[in-house]
């Protein structure tokens, strides 16, 4: 089916179980389809405790051997300004929970140096998305990178990323990857911006849970185009939108066939 307001498909499931199989199938089908068609797949990761559910179910032994880890190029669509072996690393929670399981080769794994000054990590990071997406077969001459997928989480006050509302950062249309600011107390962030995760192939949202019931009525209820919320301004410029739910977070919508 697809979504009322976001020209979208959203598919919502009775469990976070249902949801992840969903998520983790959806997954396997990108990368056989990116692989098939272009030697390699190209994924965006997120963070949080959502993603980490589905990196978890990839890692299991029913899907593990189901995607070509060798032709997988991992990237993250954002990261928290800190040390890759630190708790709130984003690298770190998607290391423990699939690479080292799955042993992607180290070349195709894209980590944003949450280590370094914010700028200089932001920079190093655009500079690595164009030697990964260069000109031509991968992307267009004055287009940001074109991921296969970018998985994204969202937030109970409507963030995906690290695109807080109302932060700079979701104003920028040049920059593919920018500093974000401390948000309730935490460190300074690194996050792709919406031209990038725009241009994707295909974006798909994981949502669970009944703290974000609201924010998904607002988002996916609304015709409004100036729907503020950060996760309503993804909204893919030629590449499908994709809303996977699980009830508890679906429970505002009218239409849930
Ligand atoms: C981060 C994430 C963030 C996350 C959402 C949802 O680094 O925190 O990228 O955007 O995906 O906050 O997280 P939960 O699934 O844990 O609610």
């Amino acid at each position: 089916m697809t979504g009322s307001a976001i020209d979208s498909v959203l598919e919502v499931f009775p469990g976070r179980s249902a949801l992840m199989v969903a998520a983790a199938e959806r997954v396997v089908a990108a990368a056989g389809r990116a692989i098939t068609d272009d030697g390699r797949f190209t994924w965006a990761l997120a963070g949080g405790a959502t993603p980490r559910e589905l990196y978890a179910r990839l890692a299991s032994a029913a899907y593990k051997d189901r995607i070509d880890w060798s032709k997988v190029e991992l990237f993250w669509g954002d990261e928290r300004c800190v040390p890759p072996e630190h708790a709130q690393s984003n690298y770190r929670m998607v290391r423990e929970t699939l690479l080292d399981i799955v042993r992607p080769e180290p070349g195709r794994v894209h980590r944003m140096r949450g280590e370094w000054e914010p700028e200089r990590a932001a920079v190093d990071y655009a500079e690595d998305l164009a030697c990964a997406f260069p000109i031509g077969r991968f992307r267009e001459a004055g287009s940001p990178p074109r991921f296969d997928l970018v998985l994204l989480g969202m937030g109970e006050d409507g963030h995906t990323a690290s695109l807080f509302p109302g932060c700079s950062a979701l104003d920028e249309r040049e920059r593919w990857v920018v500093p974000a600011p401390p948000f309730a107390g935490g460190p300074w962030r690194l996050t792709l911006t919406l031209p990038v995760l725009n241009e994707a192939r295909h974006v798909c949202f994981l949502v669970a849970g009944a703290s974000k019931r609201d924010r998904v009525a607002a988002i996916l209820r609304s015709s409004d185009p100036r729907m503020e919320l950060p996760a309503a301004r993804v909204r893919p410029r030629s590449g499908a939108l994709a809303w996977l739910l699980d009830a508890d977070a679906a429970a505002l919508l009218e239409d849930r066939t």
